[in-house]
């Protein structure tokens, strides 16, 4: 860790019926640090996102954001103190426009509730939408459906509309599943770069260990529901628990 922490988890457990998905898990992230989580399909790694996020509720366990007790929180107050998420699978409203998903995205942000289907189009926040759409370079899908744009654009607008409000601390479920080999690191560019500007912590869950090398100087290890192994990428990454359950294993 290189500055305070912004988030402490001490032993934070979560059990779906027989199933310890996350057990007795301890993690400081300091501010602006780059941290990827790794681990084989179904290690824990989207259950530790969301109970951080509120999406889920731990069985015991503690979760400090800038000190402040997280647990127990809804997704939104979450997300209106600055910690944000995006999804493995996109959560964007197919049969809307990519700027009406940003609107709509906008509207929850300012609200802090839901607004309805119908987003609320001021000039002010339209222009603000538009300069996101630059930022993750998918202006030119504006007007598109989103359930017709290439999944890359989909990711891309998935993680923009998470970054809509001031996200301080924002978790990325696999920015990159679903996305073509070559497609992904210019996808991953765009990201830290909109993300770089905004000084935010950044923790993201990546399958592919040429992204995880590239853009994750930390890397965490999950393994049934335990972290494995947490420090520098070469580390985490040569280390031999490490590629027994995580690497070796790695999905097709
Ligand atoms: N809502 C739920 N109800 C019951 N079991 C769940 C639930 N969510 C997750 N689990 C179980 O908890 C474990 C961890 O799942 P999780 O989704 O966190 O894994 P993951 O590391 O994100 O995997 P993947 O790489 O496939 O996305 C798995 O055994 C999963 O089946
Ligand atoms: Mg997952």
């Amino acid at each position: 860790m290189t500055g305070p922490p912004v988030l402490e988890v001490r032993r934070l457990t979560k059990l779906f019926d027989q199933v310890v998905a996350a057990r007795d898990i301890d993690v400081s992230i300091a501010t602006e640090e780059i941290v990827s989580i790794i681990g084989a399909n179904g290690a824990g790694k989207t259950t530790f996102v969301n109970l951080v996020t509120g999406y889920a509720h731990p069985s015991a366990g503690s979760i400090r954001f800038r000190g402040q007790e997280l647990v127990g929180l809804r997704p939104r107050d979450i997300t209106r103190l600055g910690v944000c998420r995006s999804f493995q699978v996109p959560q964007v409203f197919s049969t809307m426009s990519v700027l009406d998903n940003l609107l709509i995205a906008y509207g929850l942000a300012d609200s802090g509730r839901r607004a309805g289907l119908h987003p609320l189009a001021s000039r002010d926040r339209v222009a603000a939408c538009e300069g996101l759409l630059r930022v993750y370079r998918i202006e030119a899908y504006r007007d598109r459906p989103a359930a017709v744009v290439p999944q890359g654009v989909r990711k891309l607008l998935d993680i923009a509309m998470a970054t809509a409000r001031e996200a301080t601390l924002l978790f990325l479920d696999e920015p990159t599943s679903g996305i073509a080999t070559e497609e992904k690191f210019a996808v991953m560019d765009i990201v830290m770069a909109a993300l770089a500007q905004r000084k935010a912590t950044v923790v993201f869950i990546e399958h592919d260990i040429d992204i995880v090398e590239r853009y994750g100087t930390r890397v965490v290890a999950f393994h049934e529901g335990r972290i494995l192994a947490d420090g520098p990428a070469a580390g985490v990454l040569g280390d031999s628990r490490v590629r027994e359950h995580v690497t070796g294993r790695r999905r097709a």
